[in-house]
């Protein structure tokens, strides 16, 4: 979840309500209607991509296949933390490089919309604030409070600096052509009462002081002063909102969400792609739609400890660029369509009268027409269980179930929402490269820390992040006492504000307790057996990421209340240790391994390292660790942490939310790659294998009622082309078609996830769709009975169902 403010800030508003920039390159501006470039209105498709999220070499890749998609702008949050890590000390290199990112979208010849935030909370550790900014003496977080305005000032400057040096704004010839300041902080104005409003008002004058020329806005946030644009996020912007706060403001849709963020714990949330065109469309079409943001478009991974509390490394995996930026389809091909077939309305949408004809119960036309009679129509059937027939211009149409029919010329339907004629592709995982030896494996267990060991004391339990300075996850909690309990087994309880605990007597572990997502305190209970005399407690306090939201700088993590039987021991001398032994020794780098001395693997242990080496495995398919049989921790390749891993976490549904984690092709040498993994539980790395990913299965479905598709290989026919429906099948670039594992024309049953043949079937589908396709990267078979040799059962509507495999 996304929490933030868009504004799209206007400059300068001139007579008939239209709000100008101020322009040297392409001059962006907008009104009621629509954002308008050079002076042309606009419906705009836009994917969020966070560059901070994928390795430099994919993102050509990445903005080649989203333009491929019919998007035309990349939207991307600024990530504070990473650029200023310290104060004044900054940071634009490697996956940081915001200007090479922008400038690589530019020449791709996409458009730009900057999140600059600089809260953003984009599910980034402490919403992308800077950890030294919880130290400003009397700091307060996102509202009227003069450090934190003058920090946020700073930054926001810094970063609009940096891109007019690059000539990077619209006004200057760039790509940008919006930019956001906040984030949705409506969420949290109400508690900061008078300040929060305020705070609003600067934040606007602030941005738009900043003189870019362009519109900014500010998402969910209904009050955002002129000229900064108040936008929407969600998943149903055209139900749920309430449109823009004034005449003179288009419709803006800042995060459309492709699916929605999971954590530790919580299974995949899906979104389906019929789903997402039914409601983008009705966005467009209902509530003057200018602009949709895919949130993400391209989700990629939360490398080392950037996720923020509980989220998990893979972000949005289920976005129409998976993690590894493999095409997700159905959904991105059938986007790509949408965008197609709206885009060939624009005439009609941003210069033409609206009119809704009621067509039935639950069924209304939305008809645009201009002033010299240019056309569009949109079928709208909002029953979301039964399709309807309806008649249209004396024409009759078939509708899905809760889906919108899209006419251009307001007569030939060129896409029906629900209605997906892409290709279902299956993403698999074929194991590698084992690691099951244990002559492969070395290991290194961490030392736990005994209070005598300890050199940071306090009378009492301090909290956690003002302690690490976030330098690590973990922080030891160290005390020592006389056993004088009378019971044999004293209870030891302890209270945590999270986010994971370990609970260590004289070195033996007794137990563990974590939070959740949603609740992030536990209650960590268990019996103990004390020694007799002094007994050793040490407690390890495990953080999965910084919160985000309200209050940030006032939030608390760690240990909150010890007692053992009645005896209350969180007002007592406790010593600490911020970090592992490990950490301090980078003992997961190749020079720091040697810090160390390593023994042979033997048998699962708690808290301890282990490596091993490995070789580059030939091709460039993806790769991603399967770490199905590990516990909690987090793993490194060649010195670079890939994320934190938690499988021993099981979701609702039984599995780890997240099994596999990315290995990035460019963090590997061809030979002798050091793999280490911090393992916290018992996990068992022998079962630990390197896996590639990739499409490895491709199905195709149409019937008589498909509506003829845009050519899915990137050349958008220009209306009116109106192919016979087809099957399109293709596999990656590096894999033909090798077998059909079904084929049926006829009325087969079901759908790409399961089927099988129906009464009505032609005896040589199968052979006829092998002739096309085998041995053939792409192929396209036509759902006609001449393609059959004959119609198998004249009168009945018919389906084709193909099914192959790619190798
Ligand atoms: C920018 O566009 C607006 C609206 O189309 C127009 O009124 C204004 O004159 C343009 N400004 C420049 C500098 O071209
Ligand atoms: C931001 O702060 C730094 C250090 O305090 C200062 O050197 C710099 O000039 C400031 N930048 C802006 C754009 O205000
Ligand atoms: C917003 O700020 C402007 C300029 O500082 C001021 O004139 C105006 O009264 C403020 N509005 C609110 C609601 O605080
Ligand atoms: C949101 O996205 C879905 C699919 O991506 C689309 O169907 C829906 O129309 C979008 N909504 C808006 C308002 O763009
Ligand atoms: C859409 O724009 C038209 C023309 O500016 C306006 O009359 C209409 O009220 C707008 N509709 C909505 C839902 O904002
Ligand atoms: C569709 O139906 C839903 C639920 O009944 C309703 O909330 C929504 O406003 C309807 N949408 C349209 C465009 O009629
Ligand atoms: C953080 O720690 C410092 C001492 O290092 C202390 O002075 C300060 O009060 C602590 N702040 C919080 C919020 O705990
Ligand atoms: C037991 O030891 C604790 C400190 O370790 C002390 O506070 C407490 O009074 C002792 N209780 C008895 C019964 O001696
Ligand atoms: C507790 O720690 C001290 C110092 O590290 C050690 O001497 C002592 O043996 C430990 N006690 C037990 C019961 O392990
Ligand atoms: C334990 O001590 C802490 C701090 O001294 C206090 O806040 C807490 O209420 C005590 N707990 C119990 C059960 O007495
Ligand atoms: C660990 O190893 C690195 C590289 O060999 C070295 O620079 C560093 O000083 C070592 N640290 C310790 C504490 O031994
Ligand atoms: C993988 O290699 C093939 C051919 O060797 C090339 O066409 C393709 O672009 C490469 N893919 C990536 C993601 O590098």
């Amino acid at each position: 979840m996304v929490w933030f403010g868009c504004w799209i800030a206007l400059l300068v508003v001139v007579g008939g309500g239209t709000t100008v920039v101020q322009v040297g390159g392409a001059n962006v501006s907008y009104d009621g209607r629509s954002l308008i470039i050079d002076g042309q209105r606009t419906i705009l498709f836009s994917g969020s991509i966070h560059y901070a999220r994928s390795t430099q070499d994919m993102w050509p890749s990445l903005i080649a296949k989203a333009k491929q998609g019919g998007l035309d702008v990349i939207q991307t949050y600024v990530f504070w933390n990473l650029h200023e890590p310290q104060p004044g000390q900054y940071d634009f290199n490697g996956r940081n490089d915001i200007i090479s990112f922008i400038k690589q979208i530019q020449q791709q010849g996409l458009y730009v919309s900057l999140r600059i935030g600089p809260f953003i909370e984009a599910e980034w550790s402490y919403g992308g604030m800077p950890f030294w900014l919880h130290d400003v003496p009397g700091v307060v977080f996102r509202t009227n409070n003069e450090p934190f305005k003058h920090h946020m000032q700073n930054f926001t400057s810094k970063i609009v600096n940096m891109m007019k040096e690059e000539n990077l704004f619209a006004s200057q010839g760039g790509p940008i052509i919006l930019s956001q300041i906040e984030n949705e902080y409506q969420n949290i104005e109400g508690s900061f009462h008078d300040d929060g409003r305020q705070y609003v008002n600067w934040t606007a004058t602030m941005a738009v002081g900043q003189n870019t020329n362009e519109p900014w806005m500010m998402c969910k946030q209904d009050d955002a002063p002129d000229p900064v644009i108040n936008t929407c996020n969600g998943m149903r912007c055209e139900e749920t909102w309430k449109g823009p706060n004034s005449p003179n403001k288009p419709s803006l849709w800042t995060e459309n969400w492709t699916s929605f963020l999971q954590g530790y714990g919580d299974d995949t949330p899906m979104r389906k792609a019929e789903d997402l065109a039914f409601h983008t469309t009705l966005f467009i079409i209902k509530m003057n739609g200018t602009f949709v943001n895919y949130y993400m478009y391209h989700g990629g991974t939360n490398f080392g400890r950037t996720s923020a509390a509980f989220i998990i490394t893979g972000y949005y995996d289920q976005a129409p660029l998976d993690e590894y930026g493999i095409l997700r389809q159905p959904k991105y091909g059938h986007l790509k369509e949408m965008h197609a077939a709206l885009k060939q309305c624009l005439q009609p949408l941003l210069y033409g009268d609206l009119a809704i004809e009621n067509l039935g119960q639950d069924q209304d036309a939305y008809v645009y027409t201009t002033s010299s009679g240019e056309c569009a129509a949109f079928l709208l059937n909002n029953n979301t269980r039964e399709s309807v027939e309806v008649e249209f211009r004396d024409t009759q149409y078939h509708l899905p179930a809760k889906s919108i029919s899209i006419l251009p010329d307001c007569k030939l339907v060129v896409f029906n929402t629900a209605m997906v004629s892409t290709q279902v592709s299956t993403r698999s995982r074929q194991p590698i490269m084992m690691f099951s030896s244990s002559q492969q494996w070395e290991a290194f267990s961490e030392i736990v820390p005994q209070f005598d060991q300890t050199s940071l004391r306090s009378d009492g339990l301090l909290e956690q992040m003002n302690t690490t300075k976030d330098t690590s996850d973990y922080l030891w909690y160290t005390f020592r006492m006389q056993n004088n309990f009378s019971e044999a087994q004293p209870m030891l309880r302890v209270n945590s504000n999270g986010h994971v605990l370990r609970a260590y007597v004289n070195g033996a572990l007794v137990g563990s307790e974590h939070g959740t997502r949603k609740v992030t305190n536990f209650i960590f209970e268990n019996t103990v057996s004390f020694s007799n005399g002094i007994n050793n407690i040490s407690l390890l306090s495990v953080m999965v990421g910084l919160p985000v939201g309200a209050f940030m700088e006032s939030r608390r993590a760690g240990l909150q209340e010890v007692l053992i039987q009645e005896q209350n021991f969180t007002s007592y001398l406790w010593g600490y240790q911020v970090g592992l032994l490990g950490e301090k020794l980078s003992v997961y780098t190749n020079e720091g391994s040697r810090n160390v001395t390593w023994s042979q693997y033997s048998s699962p242990r708690t808290l301890t390292w282990y490596k091993t080496v490995f070789d580059s495995p030939s091709g460039n398919d993806s790769l991603a660790l399967n770490l199905g049989s590990m516990g909690k921790g987090e793993v490194w390749i060649n010195g670079q942490s890939i994320g934190r891993y938690w499988v021993s976490f099981k979701a609702p549904s039984g599995s780890p939310s997240q099994t596999w984690y990315n290995v990035p092709r460019s963090f590997l040498k061809p030979t002798e790659n050091l793999l280490v993994l911090f393992e916290e539980e018992n996990g068992y790395p022998l079962n630990i294998s390197l896996d590639t990913v990739s499409v490895n299965k491709v199905c195709g479905h149409v019937s008589d009622s498909h509506p003829p598709r845009v050519n899915p290989w990137g050349v958008h026919h220009p209306y009116p082309w109106r192919p016979m429906p087809k099957v399109h099948l293709w596999c990656p670039h590096n894999r033909i078609i090798t077998r059909i594992i079904f084929a049926s024309h006829g009325n087969p049953s079901g759908n790409c996830k399961r089927y099988s043949t129906g009464k009505c079937h032609s005896p040589n589908a199968k052979h006829v769709v092998e002739k096309a396709c085998l041995g053939k990267r792409r192929c396209s078979i036509s759902h006609t009975k001449e393609t059959f040799g004959g119609d198998p059962c004249p009168g009945t509507p018919k389906t084709l169902l193909v099914d192959a495999l790619c190798e």
